[in-house]
């Protein structure tokens, strides 16, 4: 029987951390109704590092799977739809009467697609890593998440 290793939580925590973080933050704007350009930088630069992280360690590792190459194939696609919406309110003042349409569209987008990761994909990924896969891009992820949390907020330390 494997043993699992309690000091390392696993890829699949690491991400769905990720995912409670966005949601907390899209919370802000749509439920607390707290617009803000902050909040909505926030929001962008947590999902782009995110969307980045998986696409270069881990998606590439499962889109030869056939139990999971469709999804992973259709997770791209929704991750560059989710680019598309960001950087059309990257344009868009915080003020103008669409900025709330186009992040609740992006919301749903982000909502569909991290109830598929959860729901479908990772139970599935879960069996096909090894034990080392995951570890290292776990590893992998994190050195890549401090790295850009390091560059987009200097001067301050985590
Ligand atoms: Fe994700
Ligand atoms: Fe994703």
């Amino acid at each position: 029987m494997e043993k699992k290793n309690k000091m390392s939580s696993g890829v699949f925590d690491v991400l769905k951390q990720d995912h409670r973080n966005v949601q907390h933050l899209f919370g802000r704007i749509l439920k607390e109704h707290k617009r803000s350009d902050e909040t909505f930088n926030e929001i962008k630069q947590e999902l782009k590092v995110h969307m980045a992280a998986e696409e270069k360690f881990l998606y590439p590792v499962l889109e030869n799977n056939e139990k999971v190459k469709d999804m992973i194939l259709e997770s791209y696609e929704e991750h560059s739809v989710g680019k598309e919406m960001m950087e059309k309110l990257e344009h868009d003042s915080k003020d103008d009467a669409h900025w709330l349409a186009k992040v609740k569209v992006l919301n749903d987008v982000i909502e569909h697609h991290i109830g598929e990761e959860e729901g479908m994909m990772f139970p599935k990924a879960k069996n096909i890593l090894s034990k080392q896969q995951n570890e290292e891009i776990t590893g992998l992820i994190q050195q890549e998440k401090s790295e850009a949390s390091a560059g987009s907020a200097p001067g301050e330390l985590e």
